[in-house]
């Protein structure tokens, strides 16, 4: 017998896809269920009803965000499916070198960063590969709605698990440090990236413009009409001439038509055209 009543799933869902954008449409109700069952163990309430009950009747802004932060996915490692990382190594960053030599600039976004190993992994291409870019001024942005999965990235501080998904055994050697059970990332790394909580949903002023956007597998969360608005949004904080990656399995409808399919490689992303 399922503990979740359609009128507690539509109050939850409604709320959910509010706040956050991610659509729990029917048949996602296991999930919902699974999620909030591990926050009512969390706030010591007895049921999901009595959970339902203080959402309904008496919301508090902590309580929404715990609500949202249940309901992320925060699946995420080193290096990702790797070819977009040698599309940066191999064609991007020198294009970008080239590209921007007089202003010695270079910024990109990892917008929904999860734990921080999606910045991470472009932090650490960018020290092993290009020593040259050390005097420019390099800023890495990552931002995810979960507060959770910020505050780990900022931490930089990794499961012998967490490290050994995807990360060469030289990379976590070179800058990581072992501490106990957990594997640190060094300082060199971390201050080239800087961690922010950002809804997608909102606004994305004072961000400023990036030469690179990684906004891999959250855009697959939302419906069509919400994930038009950000990718309109993404593509005018994009430099003329800047790459957008999304997930692998991800198609970019509603992409603006200044927006160019690009591939080096088995890498496919999409470049604004000047
Ligand atoms: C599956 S992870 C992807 C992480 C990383 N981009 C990667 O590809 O490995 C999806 C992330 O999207 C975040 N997310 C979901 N909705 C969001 C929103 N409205 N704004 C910002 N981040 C969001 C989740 O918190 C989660 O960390």
């Amino acid at each position: 017998m399922p503990k979740i009543t359609a009128e507690e799933f539509k109050f939850f869902s409604d709320l959910v896809k509010q706040s956050s954008g991610i659509a729990l449409n029917k048949g996602k109700e296991y999930l919902l269920e699974s999620r909030l069952s591990e926050l009512v163990k969390v706030l010591g309430l007895r049921s999901i009803d009595e959970l339902y009950r203080k959402a309904r009747f008496n919301m508090t802004p902590q309580l929404k965000k715990e609500i949202i932060e249940a309901m992320t996915t925060n699946e995420t490692y080193f290096f990702r499916d790797q070819h977009p990382f040698n599309a940066l190594h191999k064609h991007i960053i020198p294009e970008l070198i080239e590209k921007n030599k007089d202003k010695r600039t270079m910024r990109f976004w990892s917008a929904a960063c999860s734990t921080g190993q999606e910045p991470y992994s472009i932090a650490l291409l960018i020290l092993e590969h290009f020593p040259q870019l050390s005097s420019w001024k390099v800023e890495i942005l990552a931002t995810d709605i979960s507060y959770k999965a910020v505050k780990k990235g900022q931490d930089g501080r990794y499961t012998q698990v967490e490290a050994n998904r995807g990360l060469p055994i030289t990379l976590l050697i070179k800058y990581f440090k072992q501490q106990g059970a957990f594997w640190m990332i060094n300082e060199k790394v971390k201050r080239l990236v800087r961690f922010k909580t950002m809804n997608l949903l909102g606004p994305f002023t004072g961000v400023g413009t990036f030469d690179v956007i990684f906004c891999r597998y959250v855009l697959i969360y939302f419906d069509l009409e919400t994930k038009k608005k950000i990718l309109e949004k993404l593509v005018k904080v994009l430099n003329p001439g800047g790459y957008l990656f999304l997930g692998a399995t991800e198609t970019p409808v509603g992409l603006p038509p200044n927006m160019k399919r690009v591939m080096f490689g088995r890498a496919v992303c999409w470049k604004k055209q000047s």
